[in-house]
C-alpha cells in the first residue's frame, strides 16, 4: 500500500494557536483523511512543537516559568485544540522529545562527516525576536526589523556553517523539474528567482552564549544547533530515521524514500523548507521530500492577525460560540468544530492570502449550513422517511466514476475548489426538489415520485461521502440516518442569530 506523509509546521511553543495555526493543521487532516478514504492509501500525518530558541526561554523568564513548565501550557492548547476540531495527527512530535533530540545529533555528525559544516567568524545585524541576522534588504527604512520593530544587534561570533552554497545546481535541479513539487506554480517561480541571486553559506550555530536552550552541538558545547537545523529535522525522526524514533515500526524506506511526503506550510517559511532541507537531506544521502504545499497567510479584517490591532481569532472561542446551539443539534458538540473546518476550507484557499471575519462565519453558517446543507437533509429524509417505507441499504455510487471533478481538485490539493463542487450539489438537490416537487408529484404518481426521492437519497449519500475529508462528523450522522431511512430529530445545524 502507498505510504503518505503529511505535514504541518511545527508551531513554536510560545503563543497560543490562532486560526492561521487552526487553518494549516485542518488543511492538513483534510488532506490525509482523503488519502486514506479516497484513495485507500496509507497516511501518516504529523504536526507538533518547536520548542527551543531564546524566544522561549525568555518568555518563560518573563512569566517565572520554569521552560518546561512553560512550554507544556502550549502543548496542552494546541492538542486540545485538535481534539476539538477532530485532527487526527499520528504523531505530536516536540522538539524537546529524546528520540529528536538524537537524531538531530546524528544529522549534525552526518553532515559533519559529509565535509559540509564549518567554522567562521561572522559579524553580523542580529534581530533577536527572529533569532535569525539581517541585511540591510530585510529591515525596513528606518533600519528596524519588520516584524519585532526593533533596531538589530551588532553580534559578531563563531558558528558553524553549512555549504548551502555548494547545493546550488542540485537545488536548481530539484525544484525547476517538480522533482519537488511547489504547489502553487507561482511561489516555485519566486523560489527559482531567489536562487538566481546565489545561494550563500548559512550559519547553522549560535553561541550558546546567546542561545542557550537548545540541542548543543556534538563536541563543541560553546555553540548550539541554530534552531531551524533543529526544527526541520522533526520530519525524519517522526519516521524512524537511522532507527532511533522511538515508533521502530515504522520503516523509514518506506515513509520517507519510496512514500509521497508532502510538507504544509505558510508561504512565511517556504525558502527553509525548500532550499534548506533539501540540502541537508543531500548531505545526509536522504532523497528530498516530493511536494510542499504553500498556503497564503490569513488576515482578518483585511490586517495581519496582532494583539495590538485586537483582530486575533482564536479557533477555540469560536468554536465554542457556534457550541452553544449543539444542544439543539443532533451533531451536539461536533457542529462547531465541523462549521470551524468548513468554515476555514471553504473559505480560504490553500493557494493564496485569505481573510477571515467573524460576520463572515455567521454568514456562511447559515446559507451554507443552517439553510443549505442543514435545510436539505431534513426535508429530503422527511420525504424518504414518509415514502420509502423501512430501509437498511447505503445507495449504490461511484465517486470515481461520475466525481472526477472533485477527485482532480483534491488530487492538485485545490481543496476549496473541491469544497465549492459538494455545495455546488447541495444546490443541484435544492433545485431539483424545487422543480419536480417530489412530494406532490408523490400523491398523484407514486412510482414517479418514489424514482424522485431515490435521487435525492442517492445525492445526499454521494454528498455525505464527499464531505468526510471536510466535515467527518456531519458526514457519519448523515450517512447514519440515510441508512435508517429517518429525517434528523433535531436539525444538524439550527441558525445562527
Ligand atoms: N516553528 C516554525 C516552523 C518550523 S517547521 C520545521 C514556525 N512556527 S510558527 O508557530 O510561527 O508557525 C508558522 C506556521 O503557522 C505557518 O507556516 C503557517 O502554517 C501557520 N500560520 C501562522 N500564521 C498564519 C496566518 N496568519 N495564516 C495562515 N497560516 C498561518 O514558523
Amino acid at each position: 500500500m502507498k505510504k503518505n506523509l503529511v505535514t504541518t509546521p511545527i508551531y513554536y511553543a510560545s503563543g497560543s494557536p490562532h486560526l492561521g495555526h487552526a487553518y494549516t493543521s485542518v488543511l492538513g487532516d483534510t488532506i490525509s483523511r482523503y488519502k486514506q478514504v479516497f484513495e485507500k492509501e496509507d497516511s501518516f500525518f504529523l504536526t507538533g512543537m518547536d520548542e527551543h530558541g531564546q524566544k522561549i526561554l525568555e518568555k518563560a523568564k518573563a512569566e517565572n516559568l520554569d521552560v518546561m513548565d512553560f512550554i507544556q501550557k502550549f502543548n496542552t492548547e494546541y492538542k486540545a485544540l485538535y481534539k476539538k476540531l477532530n485532527v487526527n495527527y499520528d504523531r505530536f512530535i516536540r522538539t524537546t522529545d529524546k528520540d529528536h533530540e538524537e537524531v538531530v545529533k546524528s544529522v549534525w555528525n552526518k553532515i559533519l562527516e559529509s565535509g559540509d559544516l564549518y567554522e567562521k567568524e561572522y559579524s553580523g545585524m542580529y534581530c533577536v525576536g527572529c533569532e535569525s541576522f539581517k541585511t540591510e534588504k530585510d529591515l525596513t527604512s528606518e533600519g528596524l526589523c519588520p516584524d519585532h520593530l526593533v533596531k538589530p544587534i551588532i553580534l559578531t561570533e563563531k558558528n558553524w556553517f553549512f555549504k548551502l552554497s555548494k547545493y546550488q545546481e542540485y537545488l536548481t535541479d530539484l525544484i525547476s523539474t517538480n522533482k519537488l513539487k511547489i504547489t502553487p506554480e507561482y511561489r516555485k517561480k519566486e523560489l527559482l528567482n531567489f536562487m538566481d541571486e546565489g545561494l550563500r553559506d548559512i550559519s547553522f550555530s549560535r553561541s550558546s552564549k546567546v542561545m542557550s536552550w537548545g540541542i548543543p552541538v556534538p563536541n563543541d558545547d560553546t555553540q548550539t544547533i541554530y534552531v531551524w537545523c533543529d526544527a526541520l529535522v522533526n520530519y525524519i525522526t517522526a519516521c524512524n530515521y537511522g532507527n532511533l524514533g522511538v515508533d521502530k515500526s515504522l520503516n523509514f524506506k518506506e515513509i520517507w524514500e519510496d512514500g509521497n511526503t508532502l510538507h504544509l506550510m505558510g508561504k512565511d517559511i517556504l525558502k527553509f523548507h525548500a532550499i534548506y532541507w533539501p540540502a541537508m537531506l543531500k548531505s545526509l544521502g536522504v532523497s528530498a521530500p516530493k511536494e510542499i504545499l504553500v498556503h497564503g497567510l490569513i488576515t482578518s479584517g483585511g490586517q495581519k492577525m496582532s494583539k495590538t490591532i485586537g483582530n486575533v481569532i482564536d479557533p477555540i472561542a469560536v468554536i465554542d460560540s457556534y457550541n452553544a446551539l449543539a444542544v439543539n443539534s443532533i451533531l451536539e458538540e461536533a457542529l462547531g468544530s465541523d462549521f470551524f473546518r468548513y468554515f476555514v476550507l471553504k473559505n480560504v484557499s490553500p493557494f493564496s492570502d485569505g481573510d477571515v471575519t467573524l460576520e463572515r462565519m455567521k454568514e456562511l453558517y447559515n446559507a451554507d449550513l443552517a439553510n443549505g446543507l442543514g435545510n436539505l437533509v431534513n426535508r429530503t429524509l422527511r420525504l424518504c422517511e414518509k415514502y420509502l417505507g423501512s430501509r437498511s441499504d447505503f445507495p449504490k455510487v461511484n465517486l470515481q466514476k461520475d466525481h472526477i471533478e472533485f477527485l482532480e481538485s483534491m488530487n492538485s490539493h485545490d481543496v476549496m475548489t473541491a469544497c465549492n463542487y459538494i455545495f455546488k450539489l447541495v444546490n443541484e438537490c435544492d433545485l431539483y426538489m424545487q422543480s419536480n416537487e417530489p412530494f406532490k408529484v408523490i400523491k398523484v404518481d407514486e412510482a414517479k415520485g418514489k424514482e424522485m426521492l431515490e435521487h435525492l437519497r442517492g445525492q445526499l449519500f454521494i454528498i455525505a461521502e464527499l464531505l468526510h475529508p471536510f466535515m467527518p462528523r456531519t458526514s457519519e450522522v448523515i450517512k447514519n440516518l440515510i441508512k435508517e431511512n429517518k429525517m434528523p430529530e433535531k436539525p444538524l445545524f439550527p441558525r445562527y442569530e
